[in-house]
């Protein structure tokens, strides 16, 4: 039997790795994607082998991740409950995919992940992997309890691994648990457990790496220009990217002025409250652009049809749903209602805020001559007609007016 495995080298699916290898007598062949984590991946190959893994793909997924999922995720405008990028979410069905594509490749029956099972990313792995790949099984150590109950706590898994020869880092563990990609970095769990904590205070601010405090950010504000076309980002100041390299330009600059922090409180689809804080300074300022964007060239009834669906697919991101038909049926729409969204942003990043400063395109629907206070050159709009809309729209209003006044009784 083989086993493909999540691997990131860190304790626990290095613990994991082992224990898959004992407990099923399996071939192990160890996954690990590179979507912009920053984590060491030299020396990756010689651990993950030296802990029993018969083979390591280490595949360089950030153009894909960037082009194939943060981008058109960015087109529909998500935000999960207002406030989240879904820096975590976007990035499991990439994962997901490339690990049942490795497992058809290598003929494996089933393919292991390290999450726990009390949270978010467990199940988007594995509807991921029951879209794509419905043949093959899953494995998730933490829901086993023979496995919970070998290691209920750390001090088990670092002993388990000295036992076997693993490898494991000396650095002290952080109290808080990170997950990082070339979009985001989130913080949980831990001392994060009391949502009164405060991370953002002066004491405590070597938590965050992507970004300075708004406090520490620079006293002058920087302008940028962000081009788009189609709902893509396209350049920035005139500098033609890919969406890789627009990710990374971004992040620097959002890093540089503490643009995109947040600190919630979210609903995890497996049914508890849990607090997150993100760091997110590209996808922040890629968000604003993008709106304001749209703002200049999106039809009205577009625009707000779209916008009633952003709840609506943000919850499917965010519950794991990316590869599902709904999601895809939705993205076609979101597709066509990007299809004039070209021109140019102009932003001030100062502390923490990304400010519009400008916004142009050869395809703006904006008329000022149309909507100018002063005689309108073209005669398109007669305020005369106005009377007569006002007046058809408020007819139910006052027909309900006085059917509920006159049967008031004070
Ligand atoms: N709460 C966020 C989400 O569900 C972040 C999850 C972080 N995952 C992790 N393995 N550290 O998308
Ligand atoms: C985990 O439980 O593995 C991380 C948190 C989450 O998936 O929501």
């Amino acid at each position: 039997e083989k086993i493909v495995l999540a691997y990131s080298g860190g304790l626990d699916t290095s613990v994991i790795l082992k224990w898959l290898k004992e407990t099923y007598d399996a071939e192990i062949i160890a996954f690990t994607a590179d979507i912009g984590q920053k984590e060491e991946l030299d020396g990756l190959e010689e651990k993950a082998l030296a802990t029993g893994a018969s083979k390591i793909y280490i595949d360089d997924l950030r153009d894909e991740f960037a082009s194939d999922f943060i981008q058109p995720m960015f087109q529909a405008g998500a935000l999960y409950e207002g406030q989240y990028l879904l820096g975590t979410s976007i990035a499991r069905p990439l994962i997901a995919k490339r690990m049942v594509e490795i497992a058809r490749a290598e003929g494996a029956t089933a393919i292991a992940h390290g999450a726990t099972g009390k949270g978010n990313d467990q199940v988007r792995f594995e509807l991921t992997a029951a879209a794509l790949a419905p043949e093959i099984k899953v494995i998730a150590p933490w829901r086993s309890e023979a496995f919970r109950e070998q290691f209920p706590g750390r001090a088990e898994m670092i002993a388990y691994a000295e036992k076997h020869g693993i490898p494991v880092q000396a650095s002290a563990a952080k109290p808080y648990s990170m997950d990082r990609n070339l979009l985001h970095i989130s913080f949980e769990s831990g001392i994060l457990e009391d949502p009164w904590f405060d991370p953002s205070a002066d004491e405590n601010k070597e938590m965050f790496v992507l970004s300075v405090s708004p406090e520490d950010a620079p006293n002058t504000a920087e302008y940028i220009e962000l081009s788009f076309e189609q709902g893509n980002c396209v350049a920035i100041n005139g500098d033609a990217h890919t969406p890789l390299q627009m990710m990374e330009k971004l992040n620097e600059l959002g890093g540089k002025h503490g643009i995109g922090r947040v600190d919630m409180v979210e609903n995890r689809f497996v049914g508890m409250k849990s607090r997150g804080v993100y760091e997110t300074p590209g996808g922040t300022i890629l968000f604003t652009a993008h709106r304001k964007m749209e703002s200049l060239t999106m039809d009205r009834e577009v625009m707000h049809l779209r916008d009633s669906l952003i709840a609506k697919y943000s919850n499917l991101v965010y519950n794991g749903f990316w590869f599902a038909p709904e999601r895809l049926a939705i993205q076609a729409l979101v597709q066509e209602s990007q299809k004039n969204v070209t021109g140019t942003v102009r932003l001030k990043l100062y502390k923490g805020n990304v400010i519009g400063a400008g916004v142009k395109s050869p395809v703006s629907l904006y008329n000022p001559d149309i909507a100018t206070m002063e005689a309108d050159p073209t005669q398109a709009y007669d305020q005369n007609d106005a009377t007569g809309f006002i007046q058809l729209n408020a007819l139910r209003l006052k027909v309900s007016a006085g059917v509920h006044s006159a049967s008031a009784t004070t």
